[in-house]
């Protein structure tokens, strides 16, 4: 009987020569077939270098087979395959209706955005929630906050509502349907969170298969990138405490965030991700009074 790291390696070496594109919870084939192996063989994907030299039974061979096939002749994200993504530790159910969790924010939460906050947040939101990862994973590290999940789209809320169900956070995580900040009413809180889309009209026409299977509400940011950005940047002040912090996902529309936000004092925070791709920024309050 093989390994699962022996299946796993073949898996790879499919994906690897199918030229594929990664970037929905892993950026290459080797972790994209580990990912695939472990929910073949029912493990989280964090147990899988512990498990990998064990012989995998003929059924999860077969699994996994099936999911190689499916994910090389359907160009489909493997979270869409398996209908769930890991983010900050935690597992997230998603299908097509959001766009797949993988937020670098997501590196930041699970420390509890240590060290840049004064003090734990008790009333969060998360902007353009999606699957609901970003204020869930919130929730989970700031056990005494309320979260508000918010979205455009009530596809991509009713995810976000099963997400709320799985992780028994009824009590205190709830979803609103908003254009951006438009219905939110009066409520302040003392951390937004916004994973927005950013992606700029040039590179929407050239986006890879497994992209496009995604809502495209959830990527297309305008001709630079910035539409959202922006909107959130001149709506954020209003709906955040004194003290509170504003923590976006602007990845690649940061230079044009910066040329057209020249004299706001961005932060901008460290993540895995490389050429900027990641870039994630924090405003407190005080600094957005400018705009
Ligand atoms: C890049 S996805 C991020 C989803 C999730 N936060 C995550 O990190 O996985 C952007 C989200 O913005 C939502 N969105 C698009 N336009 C919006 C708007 N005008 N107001 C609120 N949300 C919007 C999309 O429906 C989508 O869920």
């Amino acid at each position: 009987m093989k390994t699962l790291a022996e299946h796993a390696a073949e898996c790879e070496a499919r994906l690897r020569a199918a030229g594929l594109s990664f970037g929905h919870g892993t950026d290459n084939a080797r972790d994209e077939a580990a990912w695939l192996a472990s929910f073949a063989a029912g493990i989280a994907p964090g147990d899988f270098a512990g498990r990998a030299d064990l012989p995998a039974d003929a059924a999860c061979a077969a699994r996994l087979a099936r999911l190689t096939e499916k994910r090389i002749a359907m160009r489909m994200p493997a979270a869409y395959l398996i209908k769930e993504a890991w983010f900050a530790g935690r597992r997230f159910y998603v299908d097509r209706r959001a766009a797949v969790p993988r937020s670098h924010l997501g590196e930041w939460i699970a420390d509890g955005l240590r060290p840049w906050l004064a003090k734990p947040p008790r009333k969060i939101l998360d902007l353009c929630t999606g699957s609901g990862c970003i204020g869930i994973a919130l929730a989970g590290v700031f056990p005494e906050a309320r979260v508000t999940l918010s979205d455009v789209s009530a596809a991509a809320l009713a995810v976000a509502e099963e997400n709320v169900r799985r992780h028994q956070l009824a009590k205190r995580v709830r979803t609103l349907r908003c254009d951006l900040f438009d219905g939110l009413g009066g409520a302040a809180f003392d951390l937004i969170a916004a994973n927005p889309p950013y992606v700029n009209a040039r590179a929407m026409a050239g986006l890879p298969a497994e992209y496009l299977r995604e809502p495209a509400l959830a990527l297309a940011g305008g001709e630079d990138g910035t539409d959202f950005l922006a909107r959130i940047l001149h709506g954020a002040r209003r709906y955040l405490t004194g003290g509170g912090n504003l923590i976006v996902e602007a990845g690649g529309a940061r230079g044009a965030l910066e040329r057209r936000f020249p004299r706001t004092p961005f932060t901008w925070l460290a993540t895995s991700a490389a050429d900027g791709e990641g870039a994630v920024f924090l405003l407190g309050a005080a600094d957005l009074d400018a705009l």
